[in-house]
């Protein structure tokens, strides 16, 4: 005789009873997860199953505990794709991702539900995944907020090429900046720490994020700061700046000051202190943290325009007295040094000044010697923990340090028609051998057209 409800044997013991359940529900979950899989491959997005076995691997390592229903979501999420065949490249307009988005979570949401019901899920069941995958690009609860992260991850980790491929340069710093600004902090770190093969893709997440994963520093405006400021060279060389740059500007209070890939701001700050205030500062720096912090930090200027974006990009009117390029321009590929200079040019008044603080070395080997002997100049009392693997990061650093030979740049300066005023060698003082190599400060006039 046969139980019509548990459908056991009648008189089974409880213990007996609940393995089978068990037994039938883990029979379910494997029966769900295989479908999910088969049905997956039918998207138009090559990436799509793997993609969604990454999720799952992500949110499995963010949390172990994830339980049944919400590992279900992983897979299933972008479901909807492998019956529609909607995808982004249907989405005309970019301003209306978000409703697009929330079209596709629906869609997912619908299909992984009949699923579910066609295997014996629970209502309850059904309503939970139904939920989670709705709002799987938005969050909102702790289990929503955890499957959004896995997502951004694995999409980090694998798709964007794919993406790329499908929908230009434009539309992928696009899909980044929305992927990468959803994130709790510890899913960025993670995210900052991917190393993407793809040269195109490292290059479009630097430009986009402006954080640089082989240097762990960017990533977190204290830690830069605290690094920065026990440098020899950086300390000395920001003091040299912000004097010689009141030495030569006049009419403070009037004066309009841009600072390229300005960090935290602190330069700026530190001058705008030091001359009782200016008229109008410009900070523009690729990293969205080093401005939030350069935002709060009360600067000195009747006006303050923040620019995140590629300084290449910028869009900036030609009224600057100053323009502050202090350890910026050995950012830039030495192919596009070029177009730096003429964005600076194009922002100075005629004979405006410009204030540029670099360090010149012509190959790796010298930089990684430079900053060997910068290590090693820091009192043993000072050094904190980190700082000697920021200066190593820096010195090897392929995607974020592009710096050349002071004959270089000199000679590209004057091509341009700046006019040097005056220089100084501010770090090391002791190198007889090489006097042009090291950090500088310099001094130039635009030209007067
Ligand atoms: C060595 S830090 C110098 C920051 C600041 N000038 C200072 O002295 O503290 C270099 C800065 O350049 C920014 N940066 C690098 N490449 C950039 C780019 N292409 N466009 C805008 N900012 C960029 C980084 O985000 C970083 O804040």
């Amino acid at each position: 005789m046969w139980d019509a409800v548990t459908n056991l044997p009648v008189g089974s013991s409880q213990a007996f009873k609940k393995t089978a359940l068990l037994f039938s529900h883990m029979k379910k979950f494997d029966l769900v997860k295989k479908e999910i899989e088969k049905i997956l491959p039918n998207s138009p997005l090559a990436e799509e199953l793997v993609h969604a076995r990454l999720v799952l691997k992500w949110l499995l390592k963010l949390n172990p505990n994830a339980g049944e229903l919400l590992q279900i979501a992983a897979l299933a999420h972008d479901i909807d794709r492998a019956f529609t065949g909607i995808t982004e490249k249907d989405l005309k307009d970019y301003s209306r991702i978000n409703e697009f988005k929330k079209e596709h979570a629906a869609r997912s949401a619908k299909f992984i539900c009949k699923i579910l019901d066609k295997q014996g899920y629970g209502k309850k069941e059904i309503e939970k995944v139904k939920r989670l995958v709705e709002n799987h690009e938005v969050g909102g609860d702790k289990e929503s907020g955890l499957l959004m992260a896995a997502d951004s991850i694995a999409y980090f980790e694998y798709n964007v090429p794919f993406y790329l491929k499908r929908n230009g340069a434009d539309n992928t710093k696009q899909k980044i900046r929305f992927m990468f600004n959803r994130l709790p902090e510890k899913a960025k770190k993670i995210v900052q720490k991917i190393k993407f093969k793809n040269k195109e893709v490292a290059e479009l997440f630097r430009e986009t994020i402006g954080i640089m994963p082989d240097v762990d520093a960017y990533s977190s405006p204290e830690s830069y700061k605290k690094f920065q400021n026990l440098r020899p060279d950086y300390a000395k060389a920001i003091a040299k700046s912000v004097e010689l740059a009141g030495k030569h500007t006049k009419n403070h209070s009037n004066l309009v000051l841009a600072d390229f890939c300005c960090g935290i701001g602190s330069n700026t700050k530190k001058f705008a202190d030091s001359v009782g205030g200016i008229r109008k500062a410009t900070l523009v720096d690729i990293n969205a943290g080093f401005l939030n912090k350069a935002k709060e930090s009360k600067i000195k200027a009747k006006e303050l325009a923040i620019k995140q974006t590629d300084v290449l990009e910028a869009g900036l009117d030609k009224e600057c007295d100053l323009v502050f390029s202090i350890f910026a321009y050995h950012h830039i590929p030495t192919e596009k040094k070029g177009k730096y200079i003429e964005k600076i040019k194009s922002c100075l008044k005629p004979k405006g000044l410009l204030i540029l603080a670099e360090i010149y070395l012509q190959n790796k080997l010298e930089e990684i010697s430079y900053y060997n002997a910068l290590f090693n100049s820091v009192p043993k009392n000072k050094v904190v923990p980190g700082l000697k693997k920021f200066l190593e990061q820096t010195a090897k650093s392929n995607d974020f340090e592009f710096k050349v030979s002071k004959e270089f740049a000199d000679k590209q300066f004057l091509e341009f028609g700046f006019v040097k005023l005056e220089e100084y060698k501010i770090w090391p003082l002791k190198d007889p051998s090489n006097p042009s190599r090291g950090a500088f400060v310099q001094v130039y006039r635009a030209p007067a057209v």
